[in-house]
């Protein structure tokens, strides 16, 4: 399966990695260049065990790239991940969902066909849904 991975921290690039060498063909998104960079030669900006080798094997296999541009993942993919960060908001009761809503933004006017939104219990919108506004998420 053709999947992207959008936001390539500490979730995102284990995840990227893992569906490459489970044979997927997997794109990573992120907006930080350098990082996707270092991504691109085969190095890891985290310290995971394990995952250096992973990332230089995947990445020399062409099952494993990375972009900024989100357009490329919206043209390849058929299923997309988000894994941008949630950082708990200034109330310290709650977590931003900014970066999750800003990501959605950015990727739906560039996808051309029905996707699903499938959330990380596994439960799904309508075909062709539209994101929501931002909500808070309270802890
Ligand atoms: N780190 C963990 O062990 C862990 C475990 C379980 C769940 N989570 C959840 O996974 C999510 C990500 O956490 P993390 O620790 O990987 O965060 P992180 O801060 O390490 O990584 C987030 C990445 O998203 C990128 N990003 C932000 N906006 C973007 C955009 N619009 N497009 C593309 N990239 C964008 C950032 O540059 C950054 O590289 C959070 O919701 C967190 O709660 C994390």
């Amino acid at each position: 399966m053709r999947v992207s991975v959008i936001g390539c921290g500490h979730l995102g690039i284990p995840h990227a990695a893992a569906m490459a060498e489970l044979g997927h063909e997997v794109i990573g998104v992120d907006v930080d260049r350098a990082k996707v960079n270092r991504l691109n030669a085969g190095e890891c900006p985290i310290y995971e065990t394990g995952l250096p080798d992973l990332i230089a094997r995947q990445t020399v296999s062409g099952r494993l790239r990375f972009t900024t541009e989100i357009r490329e993942a919206a043209d390849v993919a058929e299923l997309h991940f988000i894994g941008v960060g949630t950082p708990i908001d200034a109330d310290g009761r709650s977590y931003d969902t900014g970066q999750v809503y800003g990501a959605i933004r950015q990727l739906a006017p560039h996808l051309l066909h029905d996707r699903r939104e499938v959330d990380r219990h596994g439960r799904h919108d309508r075909p062709g849904h539209r994101p929501r506004p931002a909500p808070r998420a309270h802890r």
